[in-house]
């Protein structure tokens, strides 16, 4: 379990969060609408949704959504990520795709990630979701 690190109150402000972000969405084309979380080291929230667009590939991910306004807050170089909660509006599956599992890696490998499985919020480490992750040293 990679939940130890979260408070009760931690793990559930970033669950609000998500949950708000979700409702941001835009999401005309899979309709599967996702919010995102982020708690970096210093105490801060910040929140992301899935952006779709006409040209599909151009879609991003609400992680990495949440995971870059946290670097346009505190800044790439000091920025780290404690914890991030991924959900749904559905109780639906929503563990992060790759591209997410990699960003998240970069910025908080021994991060929290909270998740929607089919039995409700799951948890695990970043580096856990990824084993050797890509790192330049
Ligand atoms: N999506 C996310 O936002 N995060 C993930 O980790 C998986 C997929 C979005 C991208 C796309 O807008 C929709 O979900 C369907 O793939």
């Amino acid at each position: 379990m990679a939940l130890e690190k979260l408070s009760a109150d931690q793990k559930k402000q970033l669950l609000e969060a998500a949950r708000g972000a979700v409702k941001q969405a835009y999401a005309p084309y899979s309709k599967f609408r996702v919010g995102a979380a982020v708690l970096t080291e210093n105490g801060s929230i910040f929140s992301g949704c899935n952006v779709e667009n006409a040209s599909y590939g151009l879609t991003i991910c609400a992680e990495r959504n949440a995971i870059f306004s946290a670097v346009a807050a505190e800044g790439g170089d000091k920025m780290k990520v404690r914890a991030v909660a991924v959900l749904t509006e559905h109780n639906v599956p929503c563990s992060p795709c790759g591209a997410c599992r990699q960003v998240i890696f970069e910025f908080g490998p021994d991060a929290t990630v909270l998740f929607q499985g089919l039995e409700g919020m799951r948890d695990s480490r970043a580096d856990d979701l990824l084993p050797e992750g890509f790192r330049f040293k």
